[in-house]
Protein backbone atom coordinates (compact mmCIF):
# COMPACT_ATOMS: atom_id res chain seq x y z
CA UNK A 1 0.00 0.00 0.00
CA UNK A 2 2.49 2.62 1.01
CA UNK A 3 4.43 1.83 -2.72
CA UNK A 4 1.41 2.17 -4.26
CA UNK A 5 0.80 5.59 -2.81
CA UNK A 6 4.42 6.69 -3.04
CA UNK A 7 4.33 5.76 -7.11
CA UNK A 8 1.00 7.70 -7.54
CA UNK A 9 2.49 11.10 -5.64
CA UNK A 10 3.38 11.94 -8.85
CA UNK A 11 0.05 13.60 -10.19
CA UNK A 12 -0.99 15.55 -6.99
CA UNK A 13 -0.23 18.93 -6.28
CA UNK A 14 2.52 19.88 -3.92
CA UNK A 15 -0.45 21.03 -1.42
CA UNK A 16 -2.30 17.90 -2.04
CA UNK A 17 0.96 15.56 -1.68
CA UNK A 18 1.46 17.30 2.08
CA UNK A 19 -2.00 16.77 3.23
CA UNK A 20 -2.03 13.31 1.91
CA UNK A 21 1.88 12.70 3.66
CA UNK A 22 0.08 14.27 6.69
CA UNK A 23 -2.63 12.05 6.60
CA UNK A 24 -0.06 8.67 6.31
CA UNK A 25 1.69 9.76 9.12
CA UNK A 26 -1.05 11.16 11.36
CA UNK A 27 -2.53 8.44 13.93
CA UNK A 28 -6.21 8.66 14.33
CA UNK A 29 -6.90 11.57 16.06
CA UNK A 30 -10.21 10.84 18.41
CA UNK A 31 -12.71 13.78 18.05
CA UNK A 32 -13.72 15.68 20.84
CA UNK A 33 -17.12 16.84 19.68
CA UNK A 34 -19.43 14.53 17.49
CA UNK A 35 -17.86 12.28 15.04
CA UNK A 36 -18.39 13.05 10.97
CA UNK A 37 -20.56 10.67 9.32
CA UNK A 38 -21.35 9.99 5.61
CA UNK A 39 -25.05 9.66 4.77
CA UNK A 40 -25.62 8.28 1.41
CA UNK A 41 -28.90 10.07 -0.59
CA UNK A 42 -30.01 7.54 -1.61
CA UNK A 43 -28.43 4.69 -0.99
CA UNK A 44 -29.89 2.05 -3.45
CA UNK A 45 -29.93 4.46 -6.56
CA UNK A 46 -30.96 3.28 -9.94
CA UNK A 47 -29.00 3.53 -12.64
CA UNK A 48 -28.68 6.89 -14.32
CA UNK A 49 -29.90 8.77 -11.48
CA UNK A 50 -28.00 11.17 -8.81
CA UNK A 51 -26.22 10.14 -5.32
CA UNK A 52 -25.44 12.40 -2.72
CA UNK A 53 -22.87 11.47 0.09
CA UNK A 54 -23.76 13.80 2.86
CA UNK A 55 -21.68 14.89 5.32
CA UNK A 56 -22.50 15.23 8.95
CA UNK A 57 -21.08 16.90 11.88
CA UNK A 58 -18.02 18.24 9.87
CA UNK A 59 -15.57 19.95 11.99
CA UNK A 60 -15.43 24.32 11.82
CA UNK A 61 -12.51 25.73 10.35
CA UNK A 62 -11.47 22.62 8.12
CA UNK A 63 -9.21 23.58 5.46
CA UNK A 64 -9.89 20.99 3.11
CA UNK A 65 -11.93 18.01 2.23
CA UNK A 66 -10.61 15.09 -0.41
CA UNK A 67 -12.77 12.51 -1.46
CA UNK A 68 -11.57 8.49 -2.40
CA UNK A 69 -13.42 5.88 -4.01
CA UNK A 70 -12.96 2.63 -1.73
CA UNK A 71 -12.09 2.61 1.99
CA UNK A 72 -8.74 3.47 1.98
CA UNK A 73 -7.06 6.79 1.53
CA UNK A 74 -4.72 6.56 -1.18
CA UNK A 75 -3.79 8.48 -3.64
CA UNK A 76 -4.67 6.38 -7.15
CA UNK A 77 -8.26 6.12 -5.30
CA UNK A 78 -8.77 10.20 -5.15
CA UNK A 79 -11.82 11.42 -6.41
CA UNK A 80 -10.69 14.91 -6.26
CA UNK A 81 -9.96 17.34 -3.76
CA UNK A 82 -11.40 21.07 -2.42
CA UNK A 83 -9.15 23.49 -1.14
CA UNK A 84 -11.74 25.44 1.42
CA UNK A 85 -9.66 28.79 1.12
CA UNK A 86 -10.16 29.66 -2.29
CA UNK A 87 -12.96 26.97 -3.13
CA UNK A 88 -10.85 25.22 -6.05
CA UNK A 89 -11.36 21.27 -7.14
CA UNK A 90 -8.66 20.01 -7.85
CA UNK A 91 -9.28 16.04 -9.63
CA UNK A 92 -7.71 13.17 -9.05
CA UNK A 93 -7.13 9.69 -10.76
CA UNK A 94 -10.40 8.12 -9.68
CA UNK A 95 -12.51 11.50 -11.31
CA UNK A 96 -15.17 10.61 -13.76
CA UNK A 97 -16.06 13.98 -14.58
CA UNK A 98 -19.58 13.41 -12.83
CA UNK A 99 -18.62 14.40 -9.46
CA UNK A 100 -18.81 17.98 -7.24
CA UNK A 101 -17.66 18.79 -4.07
CA UNK A 102 -20.19 21.24 -2.10
CA UNK A 103 -18.36 24.30 0.40
CA UNK A 104 -19.63 22.18 2.85
CA UNK A 105 -17.88 18.74 1.69
CA UNK A 106 -20.99 16.90 0.46
CA UNK A 107 -20.25 14.99 -2.72
CA UNK A 108 -22.81 14.89 -5.46
CA UNK A 109 -22.52 12.22 -7.91
CA UNK A 110 -24.42 12.73 -11.71
CA UNK A 111 -25.74 9.92 -13.73
CA UNK A 112 -24.52 7.04 -11.57
CA UNK A 113 -23.42 3.83 -13.83
CA UNK A 114 -23.67 0.41 -11.93
CA UNK A 115 -19.79 0.80 -11.29
CA UNK A 116 -20.28 3.29 -8.85
CA UNK A 117 -21.43 0.95 -6.74
CA UNK A 118 -19.36 0.52 -3.28
CA UNK A 119 -17.73 2.43 -0.37
CA UNK A 120 -16.59 6.33 -0.68
CA UNK A 121 -14.32 7.85 2.01
CA UNK A 122 -13.54 11.32 3.08
CA UNK A 123 -10.51 13.13 4.41
CA UNK A 124 -11.07 16.19 6.58
CA UNK A 125 -8.31 18.44 7.02
CA UNK A 126 -7.97 20.17 10.43
CA UNK A 127 -6.16 23.66 10.44
CA UNK A 128 -3.62 21.61 12.75
CA UNK A 129 -2.82 19.31 9.57
CA UNK A 130 -4.71 16.44 11.49
CA UNK A 131 -6.92 14.75 9.38
CA UNK A 132 -10.16 12.50 10.20
CA UNK A 133 -11.66 10.17 7.65
CA UNK A 134 -15.38 9.09 7.71
CA UNK A 135 -16.73 6.70 4.93
CA UNK A 136 -20.02 5.87 3.02
CA UNK A 137 -21.50 3.72 0.61
CA UNK A 138 -23.94 3.67 -1.98
CA UNK A 139 -25.61 0.77 -4.13
CA UNK A 140 -26.50 1.22 -7.63
CA UNK A 141 -28.95 -0.97 -9.77
CA UNK A 142 -29.74 -1.62 -12.99
CA UNK A 143 -32.46 0.36 -15.06
CA UNK A 144 -35.33 -2.64 -15.73
CA UNK A 145 -35.10 -2.95 -19.69
CA UNK A 146 -38.38 -2.83 -20.87
CA UNK A 147 -39.29 -6.73 -20.49
CA UNK A 148 -41.19 -8.95 -22.95
CA UNK A 149 -43.17 -11.88 -23.25
CA UNK A 150 -42.29 -14.80 -24.80
CA UNK A 151 -45.79 -17.63 -26.00
CA UNK A 152 -44.56 -21.27 -25.62
CA UNK A 153 -47.50 -21.91 -27.98
CA UNK A 154 -48.51 -19.17 -30.14
CA UNK A 155 -51.81 -20.95 -31.55
CA UNK A 156 -53.34 -22.95 -28.67
CA UNK A 157 -56.27 -24.48 -29.01
CA UNK A 158 -59.12 -24.49 -26.32
CA UNK A 159 -59.88 -27.72 -24.06
CA UNK A 160 -56.76 -28.92 -25.08
CA UNK A 161 -53.59 -26.95 -25.00
CA UNK A 162 -51.68 -25.72 -21.91
CA UNK A 163 -49.82 -22.21 -22.31
CA UNK A 164 -46.57 -20.88 -20.78
CA UNK A 165 -45.70 -17.40 -20.66
CA UNK A 166 -42.41 -16.49 -20.08
CA UNK A 167 -41.05 -12.79 -18.73
CA UNK A 168 -38.09 -11.52 -19.99
CA UNK A 169 -35.15 -11.08 -19.65
CA UNK A 170 -34.39 -12.64 -16.86
CA UNK A 171 -32.54 -10.76 -14.30
CA UNK A 172 -31.32 -10.35 -10.79
CA UNK A 173 -32.86 -9.27 -7.59
CA UNK A 174 -36.26 -8.72 -9.79
CA UNK A 175 -39.62 -9.48 -8.67
CA UNK A 176 -42.23 -10.10 -11.17
CA UNK A 177 -45.60 -9.58 -11.35
CA UNK A 178 -48.26 -9.99 -13.98
CA UNK A 179 -51.15 -8.60 -15.30
CA UNK A 180 -54.39 -9.90 -16.83
CA UNK A 181 -57.07 -7.81 -18.59
CA UNK A 182 -55.44 -5.36 -16.37
CA UNK A 183 -55.75 -6.82 -13.20
CA UNK A 184 -53.25 -7.68 -11.09
CA UNK A 185 -52.83 -11.79 -11.63
CA UNK A 186 -54.82 -13.69 -9.01
CA UNK A 187 -53.62 -17.44 -8.82
CA UNK A 188 -56.09 -19.87 -9.81
CA UNK A 189 -57.36 -23.33 -11.00
CA UNK A 190 -55.91 -23.45 -13.78
CA UNK A 191 -52.95 -20.43 -13.57
CA UNK A 192 -49.63 -21.92 -12.06
CA UNK A 193 -46.76 -19.19 -11.31
CA UNK A 194 -43.45 -19.99 -11.06
CA UNK A 195 -41.01 -19.70 -7.51
CA UNK A 196 -39.76 -16.24 -9.35
CA UNK A 197 -42.73 -15.21 -10.82
CA UNK A 198 -41.21 -15.07 -14.35
CA UNK A 199 -42.96 -17.90 -15.54
CA UNK A 200 -47.01 -17.91 -15.80
CA UNK A 201 -48.40 -21.44 -16.92
CA UNK A 202 -51.95 -21.55 -18.01
CA UNK A 203 -53.44 -24.95 -17.73
CA UNK A 204 -56.13 -26.27 -20.62
CA UNK A 205 -56.62 -22.71 -21.94
CA UNK A 206 -60.50 -21.50 -22.53
CA UNK A 207 -61.03 -17.97 -24.82
CA UNK A 208 -61.59 -16.14 -21.86
CA UNK A 209 -58.01 -16.38 -21.49
CA UNK A 210 -57.02 -14.76 -24.32
CA UNK A 211 -56.06 -11.50 -22.36
CA UNK A 212 -54.26 -8.93 -23.22
CA UNK A 213 -51.27 -10.17 -20.79
CA UNK A 214 -48.49 -7.90 -19.53
CA UNK A 215 -45.45 -8.31 -17.41
CA UNK A 216 -44.39 -5.83 -14.86
CA UNK A 217 -40.47 -6.35 -13.39
CA UNK A 218 -39.22 -4.56 -10.05
CA UNK A 219 -36.27 -4.31 -8.19
CA UNK A 220 -35.42 -1.61 -5.23
CA UNK A 221 -34.80 1.37 -7.44
CA UNK A 222 -37.11 0.80 -10.40
CA UNK A 223 -39.63 -0.84 -12.26
CA UNK A 224 -41.09 -1.76 -16.03
CA UNK A 225 -43.90 -3.54 -18.11
CA UNK A 226 -44.32 -5.12 -20.93
CA UNK A 227 -45.91 -4.32 -24.08
CA UNK A 228 -49.39 -6.44 -23.93
CA UNK A 229 -49.54 -9.47 -25.79
CA UNK A 230 -53.13 -11.25 -26.31
CA UNK A 231 -53.33 -14.70 -27.09
CA UNK A 232 -54.80 -16.40 -30.21
CA UNK A 233 -56.74 -19.24 -28.61
CA UNK A 234 -58.71 -21.54 -31.42
CA UNK A 235 -61.89 -22.42 -30.00
CA UNK A 236 -65.55 -23.25 -31.70
CA UNK A 237 -67.48 -23.44 -33.35
CA UNK A 238 -70.16 -23.40 -30.82
CA UNK A 239 -73.60 -24.30 -31.95
CA UNK A 240 -74.43 -21.98 -34.73
CA UNK A 241 -77.84 -20.04 -35.44
CA UNK A 242 -80.02 -19.86 -38.30
CA UNK A 243 -82.16 -16.46 -38.61
CA UNK A 244 -84.86 -15.64 -39.63
CA UNK A 245 -86.15 -17.75 -36.90
CA UNK A 246 -89.95 -18.01 -38.70
CA UNK A 247 -90.53 -21.47 -40.37
CA UNK A 248 -93.13 -20.99 -42.26
CA UNK A 249 -93.07 -19.03 -45.66
CA UNK A 250 -95.61 -17.70 -48.60
CA UNK A 251 -94.53 -19.01 -52.13
CA UNK A 252 -93.35 -16.43 -53.83
CA UNK A 253 -91.22 -14.99 -50.86
CA UNK A 254 -87.32 -13.97 -51.15
CA UNK A 255 -85.74 -16.61 -48.71
CA UNK A 256 -82.59 -15.20 -47.14
CA UNK A 257 -81.80 -17.18 -44.51
CA UNK A 258 -78.14 -16.48 -42.50
CA UNK A 259 -76.04 -18.81 -40.02
CA UNK A 260 -73.54 -17.43 -37.13
CA UNK A 261 -71.72 -19.48 -35.32
CA UNK A 262 -68.85 -17.92 -32.69
CA UNK A 263 -65.47 -19.38 -33.86
CA UNK A 264 -61.80 -18.37 -34.04
CA UNK A 265 -60.20 -18.49 -36.45
CA UNK A 266 -64.04 -17.69 -38.27
CA UNK A 267 -66.14 -21.02 -39.21
CA UNK A 268 -66.66 -22.24 -42.74
CA UNK A 269 -70.04 -22.67 -43.81
CA UNK A 270 -72.24 -24.33 -45.50
CA UNK A 271 -75.99 -25.18 -46.07
CA UNK A 272 -77.92 -28.28 -46.64
CA UNK A 273 -80.92 -28.78 -47.71
CA UNK A 274 -83.03 -32.33 -47.20
CA UNK A 275 -79.56 -33.58 -46.77
CA UNK A 276 -77.88 -32.91 -50.27
CA UNK A 277 -75.59 -30.25 -50.31
CA UNK A 278 -76.48 -26.85 -51.43
CA UNK A 279 -73.52 -23.77 -51.30
CA UNK A 280 -70.64 -22.94 -49.52
CA UNK A 281 -71.49 -19.53 -48.08
CA UNK A 282 -72.95 -17.95 -44.22
CA UNK A 283 -75.92 -16.50 -46.32
CA UNK A 284 -78.59 -18.80 -48.43
CA UNK A 285 -80.94 -16.68 -50.87
CA UNK A 286 -83.75 -18.67 -52.58
CA UNK A 287 -85.36 -16.05 -54.81
CA UNK A 288 -89.25 -16.73 -54.64
CA UNK A 289 -89.60 -19.66 -53.10
CA UNK A 290 -92.43 -22.61 -53.85
CA UNK A 291 -93.87 -25.61 -52.29
CA UNK A 292 -90.73 -27.61 -53.47
CA UNK A 293 -88.55 -25.49 -50.88
CA UNK A 294 -90.17 -26.76 -47.94
CA UNK A 295 -88.01 -28.83 -46.21
CA UNK A 296 -84.65 -29.26 -43.92
CA UNK A 297 -81.93 -26.46 -44.10
CA UNK A 298 -79.06 -27.52 -42.16
CA UNK A 299 -76.30 -25.02 -41.39
CA UNK A 300 -72.68 -26.65 -41.10
CA UNK A 301 -70.21 -24.93 -39.60
CA UNK A 302 -66.22 -26.14 -39.47
CA UNK A 303 -63.63 -24.57 -37.42
CA UNK A 304 -60.22 -26.08 -39.61
CA UNK A 305 -58.18 -25.03 -36.63
CA UNK A 306 -59.83 -26.92 -33.75
CA UNK A 307 -61.51 -29.21 -36.31
CA UNK A 308 -64.86 -29.28 -34.87
CA UNK A 309 -67.94 -29.31 -36.95
CA UNK A 310 -71.56 -27.92 -35.45
CA UNK A 311 -74.36 -28.19 -37.38
CA UNK A 312 -78.20 -26.91 -37.12
CA UNK A 313 -81.41 -27.58 -39.03
CA UNK A 314 -84.41 -25.54 -39.88
CA UNK A 315 -87.65 -27.08 -41.09
CA UNK A 316 -89.42 -24.50 -43.46
CA UNK A 317 -92.63 -25.21 -44.76
CA UNK A 318 -93.54 -22.77 -47.76
CA UNK A 319 -97.49 -22.82 -47.84
CA UNK A 320 -100.02 -20.64 -49.47
CA UNK A 321 -102.70 -18.12 -47.42
CA UNK A 322 -105.84 -19.65 -46.66
CA UNK A 323 -108.70 -18.52 -48.62
CA UNK A 324 -111.94 -17.29 -46.98
CA UNK A 325 -114.21 -20.67 -45.99
CA UNK A 326 -118.30 -20.31 -46.67
CA UNK A 327 -120.69 -21.62 -43.80
CA UNK A 328 -124.02 -23.49 -43.84
CA UNK A 329 -126.75 -24.31 -41.48
CA UNK A 330 -129.64 -26.52 -42.18
CA UNK A 331 -131.91 -23.93 -41.37
CA UNK A 332 -130.99 -20.20 -39.54
CA UNK A 333 -134.36 -20.45 -37.60
CA UNK A 334 -134.97 -23.35 -35.57
CA UNK A 335 -137.43 -24.52 -32.95
CA UNK A 336 -135.99 -25.28 -29.59
CA UNK A 337 -135.57 -28.99 -28.85
CA UNK A 338 -134.66 -29.54 -33.13
CA UNK A 339 -131.60 -29.60 -34.32
CA UNK A 340 -129.27 -27.71 -36.58
CA UNK A 341 -126.16 -28.26 -38.66
CA UNK A 342 -123.51 -26.19 -39.48
CA UNK A 343 -121.06 -27.03 -41.93
CA UNK A 344 -117.68 -25.27 -42.95
CA UNK A 345 -116.73 -25.45 -46.55
CA UNK A 346 -112.86 -25.01 -47.82
CA UNK A 347 -111.28 -25.21 -50.93
CA UNK A 348 -107.62 -25.09 -48.90
CA UNK A 349 -105.53 -28.62 -47.89
CA UNK A 350 -104.01 -28.77 -44.91
CA UNK A 351 -105.85 -26.10 -43.06
CA UNK A 352 -107.59 -26.02 -39.87
CA UNK A 353 -111.19 -25.29 -38.97
CA UNK A 354 -112.27 -23.41 -35.56
CA UNK A 355 -115.88 -22.23 -34.71
CA UNK A 356 -116.27 -18.40 -33.74
CA UNK A 357 -120.04 -17.42 -32.38
CA UNK A 358 -120.02 -13.34 -31.79
CA UNK A 359 -116.84 -12.85 -32.57
CA UNK A 360 -115.31 -15.18 -29.70
CA UNK A 361 -113.91 -18.78 -29.97
CA UNK A 362 -116.47 -20.99 -29.88
CA UNK A 363 -117.40 -22.59 -25.98
CA UNK A 364 -119.07 -26.14 -27.27
CA UNK A 365 -121.67 -27.57 -24.59
CA UNK A 366 -122.41 -31.24 -24.36
CA UNK A 367 -124.96 -30.13 -26.68
CA UNK A 368 -122.77 -29.80 -29.82
CA UNK A 369 -120.41 -32.27 -31.67
CA UNK A 370 -117.65 -31.47 -34.36
CA UNK A 371 -117.38 -34.18 -37.04
CA UNK A 372 -113.21 -35.56 -36.86
CA UNK A 373 -111.86 -32.31 -39.19
CA UNK A 374 -113.88 -29.84 -37.33
CA UNK A 375 -115.88 -28.82 -40.57
CA UNK A 376 -119.43 -29.80 -39.37
CA UNK A 377 -120.57 -28.56 -36.37
CA UNK A 378 -124.41 -30.18 -34.74
CA UNK A 379 -126.07 -28.55 -31.83
CA UNK A 380 -128.58 -31.23 -31.10
CA UNK A 381 -131.30 -29.90 -29.31
CA UNK A 382 -130.72 -26.64 -29.34
CA UNK A 383 -131.65 -24.47 -27.02
CA UNK A 384 -132.78 -20.35 -27.20
CA UNK A 385 -129.27 -19.63 -25.58
CA UNK A 386 -127.56 -21.06 -28.81
CA UNK A 387 -128.86 -17.94 -30.72
CA UNK A 388 -126.14 -16.18 -32.06
CA UNK A 389 -124.10 -15.09 -34.96
CA UNK A 390 -122.08 -17.99 -36.06
CA UNK A 391 -118.56 -17.84 -38.21
CA UNK A 392 -116.12 -20.84 -39.33
CA UNK A 393 -112.50 -20.04 -39.98
CA UNK A 394 -109.58 -22.14 -41.46
CA UNK A 395 -105.96 -21.54 -40.72
CA UNK A 396 -102.80 -22.69 -41.51
CA UNK A 397 -99.58 -21.28 -39.64
CA UNK A 398 -99.62 -18.42 -41.86
CA UNK A 399 -102.97 -17.13 -42.15
CA UNK A 400 -106.39 -17.53 -40.91
CA UNK A 401 -109.73 -16.24 -42.60
CA UNK A 402 -113.41 -16.22 -41.02
CA UNK A 403 -116.34 -17.20 -43.33
CA UNK A 404 -119.59 -14.78 -43.50
CA UNK A 405 -121.52 -14.81 -40.76
CA UNK A 406 -124.78 -16.83 -40.32
CA UNK A 407 -127.19 -15.98 -38.03
CA UNK A 408 -128.75 -18.13 -35.51
CA UNK A 409 -132.83 -17.85 -34.67
CA UNK A 410 -134.43 -20.11 -32.29
CA UNK A 411 -138.14 -20.12 -31.91
CA UNK A 412 -139.39 -20.51 -28.57
CA UNK A 413 -143.41 -19.91 -27.10
CA UNK A 414 -143.38 -16.45 -25.52
CA UNK A 415 -145.65 -18.27 -22.21
CA UNK A 416 -145.82 -21.61 -21.56
CA UNK A 417 -148.93 -23.56 -23.14
CA UNK A 418 -150.84 -24.18 -20.75
CA UNK A 419 -153.34 -27.35 -20.33
CA UNK A 420 -155.20 -25.38 -17.09
CA UNK A 421 -158.79 -27.30 -15.95
CA UNK A 422 -161.68 -25.07 -16.53
CA UNK A 423 -162.42 -25.13 -12.64
CA UNK A 424 -159.05 -22.96 -13.34
CA UNK A 425 -160.37 -20.60 -15.72
CA UNK A 426 -163.72 -19.85 -13.66
CA UNK A 427 -161.07 -19.47 -10.52
CA UNK A 428 -159.54 -16.98 -12.60
CA UNK A 429 -162.18 -15.22 -13.74
CA UNK A 430 -163.81 -15.15 -10.58
CA UNK A 431 -161.17 -13.83 -8.99
CA UNK A 432 -160.58 -11.46 -12.48
CA UNK A 433 -164.58 -10.54 -11.64
CA UNK A 434 -163.65 -10.20 -7.77
CA UNK A 435 -160.28 -7.73 -8.24
CA UNK A 436 -162.49 -5.64 -11.23
CA UNK A 437 -165.01 -4.79 -8.07
CA UNK A 438 -162.80 -4.50 -5.56
CA UNK A 439 -160.84 -1.97 -7.57
CA UNK A 440 -164.47 -0.11 -8.25
CA UNK A 441 -165.23 0.01 -4.53
CA UNK A 442 -161.64 1.26 -4.11
CA UNK A 443 -162.26 4.14 -6.65
CA UNK A 444 -165.93 5.05 -5.69
CA UNK A 445 -164.68 5.34 -1.82
CA UNK A 446 -161.44 7.81 -3.01
CA UNK A 447 -163.50 9.37 -4.68
CA UNK A 448 -166.76 10.51 -1.90
CA UNK A 449 -163.81 10.78 0.53
CA UNK A 450 -161.95 13.91 -1.94
CA UNK A 451 -165.25 15.74 -2.24
CA UNK A 452 -165.77 15.56 1.40
CA UNK A 453 -162.26 16.45 1.94
CA UNK A 454 -162.95 19.52 -1.01
CA UNK A 455 -165.74 21.15 1.13
CA UNK A 456 -163.72 20.95 4.31
CA UNK A 457 -161.20 22.85 2.57
CA UNK A 458 -163.79 25.23 1.05
CA UNK A 459 -164.68 26.61 4.68
CA UNK A 460 -161.22 26.78 5.62
CA UNK A 461 -160.24 28.72 2.74
CA UNK A 462 -162.45 31.50 3.53
CA UNK A 463 -160.18 32.68 6.23
CA UNK A 464 -157.12 31.21 5.02
CA UNK A 465 -156.28 34.29 2.86
CA UNK A 466 -155.87 36.76 5.54
CA UNK A 467 -153.66 34.37 7.60
CA UNK A 468 -151.63 33.51 4.40
CA UNK A 469 -151.62 37.68 3.27
CA UNK A 470 -150.44 38.09 7.08
CA UNK A 471 -147.61 35.97 6.55
CA UNK A 472 -146.66 37.08 3.40
C1 LIG B 1 -24.42 20.77 1.54
O1 LIG B 1 -24.61 21.39 0.28
C2 LIG B 1 -25.42 20.68 -0.63
C3 LIG B 1 -25.44 21.48 -1.94
O2 LIG B 1 -25.79 22.77 -1.73
C4 LIG B 1 -26.80 20.51 -0.04
O3 LIG B 1 -27.61 19.74 -0.89
C5 LIG B 1 -26.67 19.83 1.32
O4 LIG B 1 -27.95 19.72 1.91
C6 LIG B 1 -25.74 20.62 2.21
N1 LIG B 1 -25.74 20.05 3.55
C7 LIG B 1 -25.01 19.04 3.99
C8 LIG B 1 -25.17 18.66 5.44
O5 LIG B 1 -24.24 18.48 3.27
C1 LIG C 1 -38.47 0.69 -19.56
O1 LIG C 1 -37.48 0.26 -20.46
C2 LIG C 1 -37.33 1.07 -21.61
C3 LIG C 1 -36.34 0.41 -22.52
O2 LIG C 1 -35.34 -0.24 -21.80
C4 LIG C 1 -36.89 2.46 -21.18
O3 LIG C 1 -36.80 3.29 -22.32
C5 LIG C 1 -37.94 3.02 -20.25
O4 LIG C 1 -37.53 4.27 -19.77
C6 LIG C 1 -38.13 2.08 -19.09
N1 LIG C 1 -39.23 2.58 -18.29
C7 LIG C 1 -39.14 2.72 -16.99
C8 LIG C 1 -40.35 3.20 -16.28
O5 LIG C 1 -38.12 2.42 -16.40
C1 LIG D 1 -60.05 -28.87 -20.44
O1 LIG D 1 -61.25 -28.15 -20.32
C2 LIG D 1 -62.34 -28.76 -20.98
C3 LIG D 1 -63.53 -27.84 -20.83
O2 LIG D 1 -63.14 -26.56 -20.53
C4 LIG D 1 -62.61 -30.12 -20.38
O3 LIG D 1 -63.67 -30.72 -21.09
C5 LIG D 1 -61.37 -30.97 -20.51
O4 LIG D 1 -61.56 -32.19 -19.86
C6 LIG D 1 -60.20 -30.26 -19.87
N1 LIG D 1 -58.99 -31.03 -20.14
C7 LIG D 1 -58.08 -31.23 -19.22
C8 LIG D 1 -56.90 -32.02 -19.64
O5 LIG D 1 -58.19 -30.78 -18.08
C1 LIG E 1 -28.61 -9.11 -5.88
O1 LIG E 1 -28.76 -9.02 -4.50
C2 LIG E 1 -27.76 -9.66 -3.77
C3 LIG E 1 -28.11 -9.58 -2.30
O2 LIG E 1 -28.71 -8.38 -2.03
C4 LIG E 1 -26.41 -9.00 -4.07
O3 LIG E 1 -25.41 -9.68 -3.42
C5 LIG E 1 -26.19 -9.08 -5.58
O4 LIG E 1 -25.01 -8.38 -5.90
C6 LIG E 1 -27.33 -8.47 -6.32
N1 LIG E 1 -27.14 -8.63 -7.73
C7 LIG E 1 -27.30 -7.63 -8.60
C8 LIG E 1 -27.06 -7.95 -10.02
O5 LIG E 1 -27.61 -6.50 -8.22
C1 LIG F 1 -66.19 -17.44 -20.51
O1 LIG F 1 -66.75 -16.48 -19.67
C2 LIG F 1 -68.16 -16.37 -19.80
C3 LIG F 1 -68.61 -15.20 -18.97
O2 LIG F 1 -67.88 -15.11 -17.81
C4 LIG F 1 -68.79 -17.67 -19.36
O3 LIG F 1 -70.18 -17.59 -19.50
C5 LIG F 1 -68.27 -18.78 -20.25
O4 LIG F 1 -68.77 -20.01 -19.80
C6 LIG F 1 -66.76 -18.82 -20.23
N1 LIG F 1 -66.32 -19.74 -21.25
C7 LIG F 1 -65.46 -20.68 -21.02
C8 LIG F 1 -65.14 -21.60 -22.15
O5 LIG F 1 -64.89 -20.81 -19.93
C1 LIG G 1 -55.15 -16.98 -34.99
O1 LIG G 1 -54.82 -18.31 -35.32
C2 LIG G 1 -55.49 -18.79 -36.46
C3 LIG G 1 -55.14 -20.24 -36.64
O2 LIG G 1 -53.79 -20.41 -36.94
C4 LIG G 1 -55.08 -17.96 -37.67
O3 LIG G 1 -55.79 -18.42 -38.79
C5 LIG G 1 -55.44 -16.52 -37.41
O4 LIG G 1 -54.99 -15.71 -38.46
C6 LIG G 1 -54.78 -16.05 -36.13
N1 LIG G 1 -55.28 -14.73 -35.84
C7 LIG G 1 -54.48 -13.73 -35.54
C8 LIG G 1 -55.13 -12.43 -35.24
O5 LIG G 1 -53.27 -13.86 -35.52
C1 LIG H 1 -79.73 -11.25 -46.71
O1 LIG H 1 -79.73 -10.75 -45.40
C2 LIG H 1 -78.48 -10.17 -45.03
C3 LIG H 1 -78.58 -9.71 -43.61
O2 LIG H 1 -79.26 -10.61 -42.86
C4 LIG H 1 -78.16 -9.02 -45.95
O3 LIG H 1 -76.89 -8.51 -45.62
C5 LIG H 1 -78.15 -9.48 -47.35
O4 LIG H 1 -77.95 -8.38 -48.21
C6 LIG H 1 -79.46 -10.15 -47.71
N1 LIG H 1 -79.34 -10.70 -49.04
C7 LIG H 1 -80.24 -10.47 -49.95
C8 LIG H 1 -79.96 -11.02 -51.30
O5 LIG H 1 -81.24 -9.82 -49.71
C1 LIG I 1 -66.34 -31.14 -40.98
O1 LIG I 1 -66.64 -30.23 -42.02
C2 LIG I 1 -65.68 -30.19 -43.03
C3 LIG I 1 -66.03 -29.10 -43.99
O2 LIG I 1 -67.38 -28.94 -44.07
C4 LIG I 1 -65.62 -31.55 -43.72
O3 LIG I 1 -64.63 -31.53 -44.70
C5 LIG I 1 -65.28 -32.59 -42.68
O4 LIG I 1 -65.34 -33.86 -43.25
C6 LIG I 1 -66.24 -32.54 -41.52
N1 LIG I 1 -65.76 -33.42 -40.49
C7 LIG I 1 -66.55 -34.24 -39.84
C8 LIG I 1 -65.92 -35.08 -38.78
O5 LIG I 1 -67.74 -34.30 -40.07
C1 LIG J 1 -136.80 -24.38 -40.33
O1 LIG J 1 -137.34 -24.84 -39.10
C2 LIG J 1 -138.57 -24.28 -38.80
C3 LIG J 1 -139.00 -24.69 -37.39
O2 LIG J 1 -138.45 -25.92 -37.05
C4 LIG J 1 -139.52 -24.77 -39.85
O3 LIG J 1 -140.77 -24.21 -39.60
C5 LIG J 1 -139.02 -24.36 -41.21
O4 LIG J 1 -139.85 -24.89 -42.21
C6 LIG J 1 -137.66 -24.84 -41.46
N1 LIG J 1 -137.17 -24.29 -42.70
C7 LIG J 1 -136.48 -25.02 -43.59
C8 LIG J 1 -136.02 -24.32 -44.80
O5 LIG J 1 -136.21 -26.18 -43.32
Amino acid sequence: METRSATSHRGLLPWQGLLLAASLLTFWNPPTTAQMTIDSVPSDAAEGGDVLLLVRNLSANSIAYSWFKGETVTSNNQIAAYLVADGTTTQGPAYSHRETIYPNGSLLFRNVILGDTGVYTLQVTQPNFLTEIASGQFRVHPALPKPSITISDSNPVEGKDSVVLICEPETQNTTYQWWINGQRLQDGNRLNLSDDGRSLTLFNVTRNDTGPYECETWNLVSGNRSDPVTLNISYGPDAPSITPTDSYFYPGTNLNLSCHATSNPPAQYSWFFNGNHLQSTQELYLPSIAANHSGSYTCSVHNPTTGLNRTTTKNITVIEPVSPPSIQATNTTVAEEDSVVLTCLTGDTGVSIRWVRDDQPLRLTDRMTLSPNSSVLTIDPVRREDAGEYQCEVFNPVSSRRSSIIRLEVKYPVREDSDLSGGAIAGIVVAVVAGVALIGALAYFLFFRKIGRASDQHDLTEHKPSVSSHSK
